[in-house]
């Protein structure tokens, strides 16, 4: 992990927030890499979860909320960790993060932590000049809510009815106690949540059932090794009370299973709690039968930190190599799909002192750019091909003496290290083929 984060920083891909001022902690910045990588999964999730489906709308609710929303949902009355404090070092901790109440793990001083109580996790702030009671509001936990009062503007205007689903990615923030892990738990993160409301029909469960599924190839689809990937079906007791399935989508981080996304059953439990709190009418309307009914919801929600963090994780290898000569050598290489690798094709030419290499590589990358997403680079070309393996880089093209002569290049594959020569009017349809994933 100290690779990863090392790697992390040096490459450009994650930054501590706010570092100069000595961080904050909870807070994390994605640099220039890490941007385009987040970016990516994001747009895989919704490519996947939106655009290649005719049953699922994209939606983008505010951040901060009327505040009922967060008394209806529960999570005013309990979303809570519990809390102890140390009494002598002033340090806190999640009660279920101890292994025993009767020793600070940090100060080590035995009887000094109070006993466990509730700490709601929701971050407040207020609206307008009066920070009074009535101006209180909430950052939004969760992206979910904003989807659920809305339902009926999103049926209406979409003209949908059940079974179907509504999708949004946006920010969530939890005031966690004990934030860690790198970006796993941070206090602000982004949701990437799909509530999908079938008909209650008794079809439900088998509708469950299919988003566990395609849950599961969307994962195996962008790589993430199955071996490190696992669904972890929750037992009655770990669901809550109206939930009637629930799965958790973990990965095996290098400091055990951490989760990544849940997936549950949670009947009509939502849509009802803000029709009784609103007093407001959101059941689904049948023009057909004339008739109305409270959906069953089916939800998905995926932490796009966690996800982005997971492909850095899943992607990073330190391998050693053998080359043909028997010499030994070591690299750093991430194993990003093609299609959420931050930079997908780089182009260099052998020579940064010809110009006539360096004007024939820059012309290559300029129009590969609309297509893919290219860098030009120039320098040594080891550290050239190291910097791109570094950095997830699946095809590098490299522009050389010969290329004048001939038109052709040689494309190098990040993985098996395998040069192409390839002809420059042949390369689009072949990073094409090579990019496709
Ligand atoms: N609407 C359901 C919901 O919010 P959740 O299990 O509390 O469910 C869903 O959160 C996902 O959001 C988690 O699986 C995780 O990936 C992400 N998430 C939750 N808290 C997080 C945190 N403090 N830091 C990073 N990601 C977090």
């Amino acid at each position: 992990m100290e690779e990863i984060t090392a790697l992390a920083k040096r490459r450009g891909f994650i930054f501590q927030s706010s570092e100069i001022y000595g961080g904050i902690g909870g807070f994390f910045d994605y640099g220039p890499l890490g941007a385009l990588l987040k970016r990516n999964v994001k747009d895989a999730w919704w490519r996947e979860m939106v655009e290649l489906r005719d049953d699922v709308v994209g939606f983008d609710s505010s951040i901060i909320m009327h505040p009922n929303t967060w008394i209806a949902s529960g999570h005013v009355a309990a979303f809570h960790d519990k809390l102890v404090d140390c009494r002598n070092c002033k340090h806190r901790f999640r009660a279920d993060h101890l292994a025993t109440l009767e020793k600070c793990p940090d100060c080590g001083m035995s009887g000094t932590l109070t006993e466990p109580r509730n700490f709601n996790l929701m971050m407040k702030t207020a609206i307008g000049p009066m920070e009074d009671s009535a101006s209180q509001a909430y950052l939004r936990p969760e992206t979910a809510q904003g989807i659920f009062v809305n339902f009926k503007n999103i049926y209406q205007s979409a003209r949908k009815r059940p079974p179907f689903g509504i999708a949004q990615i946006g920010k969530s923030f939890r005031n966690e106690i004990t934030p860690g892990n790198f970006t796993f738990r941070v206090r602000e993160f982004e949701q990437a949540e799909l509530e999908y409301f079938v008909p209650d029909d008794g079809n439900d469960m088998p509708v469950y059932e299919a988003w566990v599924a395609a849950r599961k190839q969307w994962y195996s689809d962008y790589g993430v090794r199955a071996e490190r990937l696992r669904f972890y079906e929750l037992p009655p007791q770990e669901r809550p009370h109206y939930a009637r399935a629930g799965t958790d989508v973990e990965y095996l981080f290098p400091w055990g299973w951490g989760e990544l996304e849940s997936i549950a059953h949670r009947g009509t439990y939502d849509l009802e709690a803000h029709m009784q709190l609103s007093g407001k009418d959101l059941m689904f309307f049948d023009e057909a039968s004339k008739s109305k009914y409270t959906p069953i919801l089916i939800e998905s929600s995926a932490g796009m930190d966690r996800t982005t963090l997971t492909m850095l994780i899943d992607a990073y290898e330190h391998e050693t190599i053998a080359a043909d000569d028997g010499k030994i050598s070591q690299r750093v290489v991430l194993r990003f799909h093609p299609r959420i690798a931050p930079v997908q094709v780089a182009v260099f030419p052998l020579a940064r002192n010809k110009p006539d290499l360096v004007e024939r590589a820059q012309n290559i990358e300029k129009a590969l750019r609309p297509r893919f997403r290219t860098q030009y680079d120039e320098g040594n070309v080891g550290q050239l091909y190291r910097r791109q393996d570094e950095i997830g880089t699946p095809c590098c093209i490299m522009v050389d003496f010969q290329s004048v002569d001939d038109g052709a290049v040689t494309v190098r594959d990040r993985d098996s290290m395998k040069q192409d020569r390839v002809a420059q009017d042949q390369l689009a349809s072949y990073l094409a083929q090579r990019l496709s994933g």
